[in-house]
């Protein structure tokens, strides 16, 4: 069943996009109290659905929040998919909130609202534009590396990308430190390695960035976490961007400089193309 491409999973039911509900009162709706994942789906299946699904759970944590059996999350899937039909690239996305409660930052004793949708998506371009914006993550924040759906910063940074003429901003840290994009993990080329900023910079322990590290790690290609500077991002021969819907993706130009690739970059993209297909939960 669906509507505008959306099929949804609420309250145990699957329903069209424009008939799911939740209260005005919700807290997710009202102070962003709430976490959320999104998932790529391929050929009809959910890709890492058990990394996903952990992650979920550790966000929840994080923010206190009761997170449903990873068995229960597991069957809302299969449910949602079966109505959804074949989907042949798309986004799932399973969004867990403090449910019903009051104006202000305090909750209620109310049971969390849990969402799931699907919509198919259109692929990315494989090489983009990127800019840097001015603001920084708060890697000292309450929820440093939660996935949480405060993504409020997230929407004004991509809009000013956007406006700019690109897909993706990357934003720096408290200490000035490169830290992550609005919905992405980065690697910049540094001598012949592909350097990612290490978790402690406050961005998100993004799922393919985990997989990627892993994969490179044991294929041999030569990849590490290490603080990373604004210049030296300016300065490198590649960037490459990483997310659930992306894979790993090249960045073209950055702050409107072309940046040259390399064959390490084509590489990496290679790889995660590769080992991505040999296995729908790895
Ligand atoms: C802020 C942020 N960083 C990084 C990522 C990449 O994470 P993943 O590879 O799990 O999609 C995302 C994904 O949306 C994100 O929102």
């Amino acid at each position: 069943m669906a509507a505008d491409g959306v099929t949804v999973w609420a309250d145990g039911k699957v329903l069209p996009a424009d008939d799911a509900m939740i209260t005005v009162m919700d807290h997710g709706f009202t102070v962003g109290d709430g976490v959320f994942e999104t998932c790529k789906v391929v050929g009809g299946e959910v890709f890492a659905l058990g990394r996903h699904l952990g992650r979920l759970a550790r966000s929840a944590a994080v923010l206190r929040l009761v997170c449903p059996a990873e068995q229960a999350l597991r069957t809302a899937v299969v449910d949602l998919m079966d109505a959804a039909g074949p989907v042949d690239l798309g986004r799932l996305r399973l969004t867990l909130t403090g449910g019903p409660g009051p104006l202000g930052s305090g909750r209620d004793e109310a049971d969390p609202t849990l969402i799931l949708a699907v919509s198919p998506s259109s692929p990315w371009p494989e090489r983009i534009a990127v800019v840097t914006v001015p603001w920084t993550r708060n890697e000292c924040s309450a929820v440093a590396g939660a996935k949480t759906t405060s993504y409020a910063e997230n929407v004004v940074a991509l809009a000013e990308a956007h406006d700019r003429g690109a897909h993706e901003a990357l934003l720096t840290n408290t200490r000035g430190l490169v830290c992550e994009g609005t919905g992405s993990n980065v690697f910049v080329e540094r001598d012949g390695v592909l350097v990612t900023p290490p978790l402690r910079s406050g961005c998100l322990a993004g799922i393919t960035r985990e997989l990627f590290l892993e994969w490179a790690a044991a294929d041999g290609l030569p990849v590490t976490e290490d603080d990373v500077t604004p210049r030296e991002l300016a300065q490198a021969p590649e960037v490459l961007l990483t997310s659930s819907t992306r894979d790993v993706q090249h960045v073209a130009e950055l702050d409107g400089a072309p940046v040259p690739g390399t064959a390490l970059g084509n590489a990496a993209v290679e790889l995660f193309a590769r080992r991505s297909r040999e296995r729908t939960d790895p």
